[in-house]
């Protein structure tokens, strides 16, 4: 059955943006745990999330139901300012939503081949996620599937739910959620702000060629309902 094409929803700031989403959010996460007992929510890092992860952690949602992790990772320490991880911790793992479950892409002693296998292991033991929210770079990369590195056809067909990335335009090596991984999802959701990624997500919905921007893999597809939430 195909879902209807992608909802876009436009804030005149990143405030009025949050509030809305947050109302979604809480709306969708609750849902998912009245009809399952528990809600699973895919979030990424950069630097648009983090006045939603703040505001999202004193909300009032039973957090001890809900388990989180994240889209993709950076291969640094879990203390690292690049660290996903480390955002989440620092932003969103707060507060009420201290007392969410979080699953982590990192093995700290392991090597990044062998951190992504183990990533592999714990995402493919998690059911269908109810939330993703996904950000985009101005190269048209969601997660780290970026259209740079030659690990990107693997990203984007196979059946494993993590694989390894080494993006030439940008730092660290990743682990990042294949796309197949993205859209064992009930709800997708990009998380955009500014005039840049504005144009970006025009180029983005214009065209369909996934390797020059692999967030069309995502924006294109009618398998997962897609929102898109641009402020400015
Ligand atoms: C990462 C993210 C990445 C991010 C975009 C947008 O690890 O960097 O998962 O996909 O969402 O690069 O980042 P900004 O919000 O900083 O523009």
């Amino acid at each position: 059955m195909s879902i209807a094409p992608v909802e876009l929803l436009r804030f005149d700031t990143d405030a009025e943006l949050v509030q809305r989403f947050i109302e979604r959010l809480c709306k969708q996460l609750s849902q998912a745990i009245a009809a399952r007992g528990k809600a699973y929510l895919v979030v990424s890092g950069g630097r648009t999330p983090i006045k939603l992860f703040s505001e999202l952690s004193h909300q009032p949602l039973d957090w001890a139901r809900v388990t989180i992790t994240l889209a993709d990772e950076r291969w640094v320490a879990a203390d690292d300012a690049a660290s996903n991880e480390c955002l989440v911790k620092q932003h969103l793992l707060q507060n009420r939503a201290a007392a969410a479950t979080f699953v982590s892409l990192l093995e700290p002693t392991a090597g990044p081949v062998a951190s992504a296998s183990a990533a592999e292991s714990k995402l493919a033991q998690l059911p269908t996620f109810d939330v993703v929210i996904l950000g985009m770079g101005e190269d048209g990369h969601t997660a780290s599937l970026f259209p740079c590195s030659a690990e990107l056809e693997q990203g984007l067909t196979t059946a494993a739910a993590a694989l390894v990335v080494r993006p030439t335009t940008a730092p660290h090596q990743r682990i990042s959620m294949s796309l197949r991984r993205l859209l064992d999802s009930r709800q997708i959701y990009f998380h955009l702000s500014g005039a840049a990624k504005a144009d970006v997500l025009a180029r983005a919905l214009k065209d369909t060629n996934h390797h020059a921007m692999p967030v069309r893999a995502v924006l294109h597809q009618t398998q997962v309902p897609v929102s898109v939430l641009l402020a400015g």
